[in-house]
């Protein structure tokens, strides 16, 4: 296969010029039995994002999958959602644009005229798979928008690319996807570490903000993150612990 980011950190990486979705393919070598695999493609013709929604994935971006295979109950698995949002966002400073993590795992470039606050540059999607309480296989997918020009941005959303915002000069590619797997191996093993650099990074801490879950609406203030990433809102009358949802910043 070719190689394009002739990755260094301690995965295989398997690239491919296309794909349908790269969490797909991971979750097919998942089964099979790998671990630390990274499935990287230029394109993907079929991405997908959180709470099923489509993931617009053009030439020039990173999209990518990371299987992994912990030995974390379920329900600490977000531990590594923790890791890989603090590890992509610390890749991204490094290329010199100021991303933030708005909880739960999204990287956003602040933008006061921006609806939300800020506009979307990455993503994450975790999918997995355990019984019995153990977990058999984690796919954390990232879709970073990272060479992709201004008029291949989804319209309908308040998206910016790497490129956009460093003014035309395309992102290193290679060394990106590199510096967040060098940044997620050291993070995913350390919880404090990890959320340490995502509170470093995080935009929603310190926000008024509307998380929509399946049953209510919470609005308060974001007063902190659990080792777990779960989000800690102040209500006014009480603190809630909040593990998934939607989040908006309102201001
Ligand atoms: C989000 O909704 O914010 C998460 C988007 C995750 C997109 C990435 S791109 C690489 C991987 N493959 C997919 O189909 N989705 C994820």
């Amino acid at each position: 296969l070719a190689v394009e980011y002739g990755c260094e950190a301690p995965f295989e990486v398997e690239y491919h010029e296309t794909l349908p979705s790269t969490n797909d393919r991971a979750r097919d070598l998942a089964a099979d039995g790998a671990s630390d695999v990274v499935v990287l493609a230029d394109e993907q013709t079929g991405g997908r994002g959180r709470l099923d929604r489509a993931w617009s994935s053009p030439p020039g971006g990173v999209w990518l999958s990371v299987v992994c295979r912990p030995a974390l109950a379920p329900s600490r698995v977000s531990l590594l959602t923790v890791a890989a949002s603090a590890a992509a966002c610390g890749a991204v400073r490094e290329a010199g644009v100021d991303a933030r993590i708005k909880w739960p795992n999204d990287l956003l470039v602040p933008d006061p005229d921006a609806e939300r606050g800020g506009r979307k540059l990455a993503g994450l999607l975790t999918e997995m798979e355990g019984e019995a309480g153990r977990v058999s296989w984690v796919v954390l997918g990232l879709g970073l928008n990272a060479n992709v020009p201004a008029d291949a941005l989804p319209a309908d959303a308040d998206a910016t690319s790497l490129l956009v915002e460093r003014g035309g000069d395309p992102v290193d590619r290679r060394r990106l996807v590199q510096r967040f797997l060098e940044r997620f191996d050291d993070l995913r093993d350390d919880p404090d570490a990890a959320r340490d650099a995502w509170r470093d990074h995080a935009a929603t801490l310190g926000q008024r903000v509307r998380v929509t879950l399946p049953s209510e609406t919470i609005v308060g203030e974001a007063v902190d993150v659990t080792e777990v990433g779960a989000l800690v809102v102040d209500t006014g009358t009480e603190r809630r612990v909040v593990h998934a949802g939607d989040c908006e910043h309102l201001r």
